[in-house]
């Protein structure tokens, strides 16, 4: 009886158990063929795994990554956080195929139909999709989802605009589309009248600050592409609390009654290009707790309120111009800010024209400096002349720039010796750095198609600017194989030590690793120093700047790569496959080897990434014979002044040129360069010549070493520097 009566009372508790969560668990087909269909758009994810035609959706429990909640039989609440990454965390996909295998979804996604089917939800409320990797443009019909109080589609690859449809949302409080590929202009958000919380960061939008309506709470514009004004209807923002409109280009002043919003608690202005002066005035709302405004170009004092921490206010001001009444003490000098700030006016203009800006100025000074030397050249001339007329004697070229280590050690002719190790010449170069993405991106305007200067064997390099204003190339590596982090940073750092003032210098790099593998580096950036003066064969193909390069600023330029490569080579950097295009000629026409082997470790866990590539190649012995036959190459189109294009070129000229020497001196002056006849001594020439000629040996271990070759250049040296003397050059005196 009694053991029934439990049996009875357990029953009836389980019935009224049922009775209770039946109503509510049961949703209309309608809606549950939806979510069938949403499991299969987004390819059936993890999260979404496990259901069945017996699932029941409405008491499914809930967890951080899924929420489906009902009311009434129909779905208000539906949030889907999947495990795939962001763009802000891997590389772009491109612009032509925005469907990339493992993060997004596949190419038969349809961002159209699948927002057709979720728009059917017409009851829902709060809809998260995050980190599904949806990619495709935001379709207008989003609007029809008109009860939504909560929209976060972050984290995936949305591209193109906004659609300015979403400003009709009458309930929305909240719209957060951060971390996705949306650019263009930002609609006009006023009619959000509800909305509190607007995050839309990391999307290169821009460049217009939005506009926005006054009852937000949060907004979240941080790494867009803004480069206006702060505008200032700001003052009406009553309720604002948390403001981060960092890592942008915004200009022009910060509002000081940004500071004493009623309701302002964190405020983040940091990396932008703000500028001028705050006002003491300024005063701070007893609520504010965290003030970043490092990374602008604020001058003069910070306000006191602002000027030093205290125990409720977290400051930040490092990297502006401010005096030094700061917390910190990282301020660049006041210069740096007037000349930033001025090269970002107007305002209202677009970045591209800060570089034009900043590059009128320079071809000013450019412009300026060439200015003077004419005046002087003129009066040397006329000096020259006079002389020249008394003497009546062959006219050799005016200015010498031999390289100073040529001309200043003394070279024992016969007995053959050259320094081993390479004299240390203070370079002026910054410290070798280790770049975040972001610096990169900001460098090269996120990799703009203007930027991309070349493309060679897999590498693309574009031209960048850094933060303080200096010209630099960077050059994108993309790991095919896989590397460990660590052969990659035992890699970086032999790279980072070769620093040689005829080699273009690494300043830097950033090691990019795959998403969802962290210890996988995906992609090397290579950030080197720009050297502005055009490559060696622009030099010998322009009419007006071949005039400049007479015989000795030839052996000049000769004896710089050879320099070059000779460090590389002790610096056990071979294989450098070196071509003319590839030789840079800076200000003062010294010559700066810009592509050299800095290609990547071919084998994993090999002891030195270095020699790893080295044993990597067969006929590994040889490969620095092969940068020798190039130098060769090069020597021999600087001689000629011919183009050399083809293999056949080299053939022919090589033949053209060891005819030339059995002959007679006068056919090897017929073979040279139009501009360097007259300036050379007979010795000189033939010398160069004829290492020219032993390094072209199809025999490799014929060709010469490199110390062999710098030996020959510094005897041609010493010949034309007597040669030019004896000749009674007054101009080699400068
Ligand atoms: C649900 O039932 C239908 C028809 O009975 C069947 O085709 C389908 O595969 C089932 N779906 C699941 C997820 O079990
Ligand atoms: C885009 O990428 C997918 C997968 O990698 C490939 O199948 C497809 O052909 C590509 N489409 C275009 C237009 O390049
Ligand atoms: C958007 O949704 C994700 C996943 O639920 C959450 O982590 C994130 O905080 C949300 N973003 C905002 C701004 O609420
Ligand atoms: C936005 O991005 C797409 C694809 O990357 C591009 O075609 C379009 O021109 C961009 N629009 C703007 C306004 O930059
Ligand atoms: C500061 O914040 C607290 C709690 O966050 C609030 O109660 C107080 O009213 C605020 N002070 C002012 C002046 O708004
Ligand atoms: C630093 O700022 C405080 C507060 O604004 C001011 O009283 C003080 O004179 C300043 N000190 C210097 C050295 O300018
Ligand atoms: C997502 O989860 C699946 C299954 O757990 C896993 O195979 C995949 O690697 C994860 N993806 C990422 C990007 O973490």
């Amino acid at each position: 009886m009694e053991v029934f009566r439990i049996g009875y009372s357990f029953l009836l508790s389980l019935f009224l158990l049922l009775l209770v969560h039946a109503p509510s668990a049961q949703l209309v087909p309608a809606e549950t063929r939806i979510l069938y269909r949403v499991q299969q758009f987004l390819e059936y994810p993890d999260v979404l795994k496990g259901w069945n035609n017996w699932t029941n959706f409405c008491s499914l429990p809930q967890s951080p990554s899924l929420v489906i909640l009902c009311s009434g039989n129909h779905i208000t609440e539906l949030t889907i956080v999947g495990n795939k990454s962001s763009p802000s965390k891997v590389s772009k996909p491109s612009a032509a195929n925005f469907s990339i295998p493992q993060r997004t979804l596949s190419q038969g996604f349809s961002i159209d139909s699948f927002f057709t089917v979720i728009t059917k939800l017409s009851n829902l409320k709060r809809l998260s999709l995050v980190s599904l990797g949806i990619w495709g443009p935001l379709p207008a019909k989003v609007d029809r989802l008109d009860s939504l109080e909560v929209l976060n589609i972050s984290s995936n690859f949305i591209q193109g605009g906004i659609p300015p449809e979403i400003a009709t949302f009458k309930n929305l409080k909240s719209l957060v589309l951060a971390d996705n590929l949306l650019n263009g202009s930002i609609p006009d958000l006023k009619g959000l009248s509800q909305l509190e919380e607007l995050d839309i960061s990391n999307n290169p939008l821009g460049p217009k600050f939005p506009s926005l309506g006054n009852n937000l709470v949060r907004i979240n514009l941080r790494s867009m592409a803004l480069r206006s004004q702060i505008p200032p209807d700001f003052i009406k923002f009553s309720r604002l609390q948390i403001l981060d409109i960092s890592s942008n280009k915004l200009q022009g002043p910060i509002p000081s009654f940004l500071f004493s919003l009623p309701s302002i608690e964190s405020i983040n202005l940091a990396k932008n290009q703000l500028s001028g002066e705050l006002r003491a005035s300024v005063s701070c709302h007893e609520n504010l707790t965290f003030v970043d405004v490092s990374n602008n170009l604020l001058i003069g004092m910070l306000p006191s309120c602002l000027a030093s921490n205290s125990k409720n206010r977290k400051v930040i001001d490092s990297f502006n111009c401010l005096s030094k009444n700061t917390s910190s003490k990282y301020q660049r000098p006041s210069s740096f800010c007037h000349k930033e700030a001025l090269a970002v006016q107007p305002p209202t203009r677009k970045q591209k024209e800060r570089t034009t800006v900043k590059l009128g100025l320079v071809l000013g000074v450019i412009v300026a400096v060439v200015a003077i030397i004419a005046v002087l050249g003129v009066l040397v001339l006329v000096v020259y002349r006079r002389l020249e007329r008394n003497r009546a004697k062959e006219y050799k070229c005016e200015s010498f720039v031999f390289d100073k280590n040529a001309a200043h050690t003394s070279p024992v002719v016969h007995g053959r010796h050259v320094p081993r190790t390479m004299r240390i010449v203070s370079l002026n170069l910054p410290p070798y750095h280790v770049f975040t993405l972001e610096e990169i991106e900001d460098a090269t305007d996120n990799f703009d198609a203007a930027n991309l200067v070349a493309e060679v064997s897999q590498a693309q390099i574009y031209r960048g600017w850094l933060r303080d204003g200096s010209a630099v190339l960077v050059r994108c590596l993309k790991l095919k194989q896989k590397y460990s982090p660590q052969s990659l940073q035992q890699h970086m750092e032999v790279i980072s030590r070769l620093r040689h003032r005829h080699l273009v210098s690494v300043l830097g790099h950033c090691i990019v690793t795959y998403q969802d593998h962290p210890n996988t580096p995906s992609k090397v950036f290579i950030v080197l120093e720009n050297v502005a003066n055009g490559s060696l064969r622009d030099h010998l193909t322009d009419w007006r700047k071949r005039e400049v390069l007479k015989w000795p600023q030839r052996i000049s330029i000769m004896m710089s790569i050879a320099k070059g490569i000779q460090y590389l080579h002790t610096s056990g950097v071979i294989g450098n496959d070196l071509k003319i295009e590839n030789i840079l000629l800076d200000e003062s026409l010294s010559a700066k080897i810009s592509s050299y082997n800095l290609s990547l470790p071919s084998k994993v866990g090999s002891e030195s990434p270095l020699n790893g590539q080295d044993s990597s190649l067969s006929s590994s012995k040889n490969t620095d014979k092969d940068d020798i036959y190039q130098l060769g190459v090069i020597l021999l189109e600087v001689i000629t002044g011919r183009p050399i294009i083809s293999p056949s070129d080299i053939d022919d000229l090589k033949l053209q040129l060891e005819i030339c020497l059995a002959e007679s001196p006068s056919k090897l002056k017929d073979l040279t360069d139009l501009s360097i006849r007259g300036t050379f001594a007979y010795e000189s020439l033939k010398t160069v010549a004829q290492i020219t000629i032993s390094c072209l040996n199809k025999e490799s271990s014929s060709r010469p070493s490199i110390e062999d070759i710098l030996w020959h250049m510094q005897y041609s040296v010493q010949v034309q520097e007597g040669w030019n003397t004896s000749s009674g050059n007054l101009a080699t005196k400068f």
